[in-house]
């Protein structure tokens, strides 16, 4: 994709030029690296964790396969107002999340996001998962496996229910790509080959792996009675 670009040059004449996807995501990596993005996140893959240590010295999760996990939308709403995401300090079981994310403003903000969404993995195949409460993917997100003892989600009456040792899932259908959430259950270890979450490759059928995506990818905010 080419976009249309206008830019007023230092001789005050007003230019236009038409400039490809990829020259805007190199300035998007400049952005990045101006401010400091680099030194709690790398981007480049794959995967570095070789053990928990190598975990455990890491500042930020990974963004590698950025472009295959989020959403661009909420990506883009994010790096200008970030909220807490894990209940608890990044690598702490004990800690709370400080909810003190640097954030991004004016230019920076689709110019970061453009770089992170060209970061995309091979790993995660397109158009698998279409969203969909559905009674499989409820049985064993909150019955048949644990997941609801780490992650949080919105339950009954919009209740926030769930545990807090992994990211919150409320509206995690607004955040991640449907894709990847099949793509991480399937071949966690292309992701994150070192973590706290176990893995359910064996434990589920593939048919159960991808109910409880379409799962997971419907939570969303409550539409609003009329
Ligand atoms: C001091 C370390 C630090 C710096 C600097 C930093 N981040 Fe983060 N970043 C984190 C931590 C910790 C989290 C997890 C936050 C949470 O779960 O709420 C995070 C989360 C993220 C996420 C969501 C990742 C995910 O998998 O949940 C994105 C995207 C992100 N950061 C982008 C950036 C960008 C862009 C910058 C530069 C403006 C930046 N970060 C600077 C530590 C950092
Ligand atoms: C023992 C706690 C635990 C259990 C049980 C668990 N998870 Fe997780 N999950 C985590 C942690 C911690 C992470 C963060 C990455 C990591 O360390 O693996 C995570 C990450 C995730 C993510 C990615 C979220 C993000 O923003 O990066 C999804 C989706 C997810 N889990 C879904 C599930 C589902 C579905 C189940 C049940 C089949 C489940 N989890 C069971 C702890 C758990």
């Amino acid at each position: 994709m080419k976009r249309f670009v206008k830019a007023v040059c230092a001789t005050g004449f007003l230019f236009a030029a038409t400039v490809p996807d990829s020259a805007i995501a190199a300035t998007g990596k400049d952005v990045f690296e101006a401010k400091g993005c680099g030194g709690c996140h790398y981007t480049d893959g794959p995967a570095k964790e070789k053990s928990i240590d190598d975990q455990l010295a890491k500042k930020g999760p990974e963004l590698f396969y950025a472009g295959s996990k989020f959403q661009k939308a909420w990506l883009g709403k994010w790096l200008a107002d970030p909220k807490p995401i894990r209940p608890l300090k990044y690598n702490s079981m004990t800690e709370e999340n400080p909810g003190d994310h640097p954030k991004l403003s004016g230019v920076d903000v689709a110019a970061v996001t453009d770089f992170l969404m060209s970061l995309t993995s091979k790993d995660v195949a397109a158009g698998k998962v279409k969203p969909k409460k559905n009674p499989k993917g409820r049985q064993i997100f909150t019955k048949k496996m644990p997941c609801s003892g780490c992650h949080q989600y919105a339950g009954r009456r919009n209740k926030l229910s769930g545990g807090r040792s992994g990211p919150s899932l409320v509206e995690a259908g607004v955040r991640l790509n449907p894709d990847w959430i099949l793509a991480y259950m399937m071949t966690p270890e292309a992701f994150k080959p070192v973590k706290m979450m176990p893995v359910f490759t064996g434990l589920l059928s593939g048919k159960d792996m991808l109910n409880i995506s379409r799962h997971v990818a419907s939570f969303k905010p409550k539409k609003k009675k009329k």
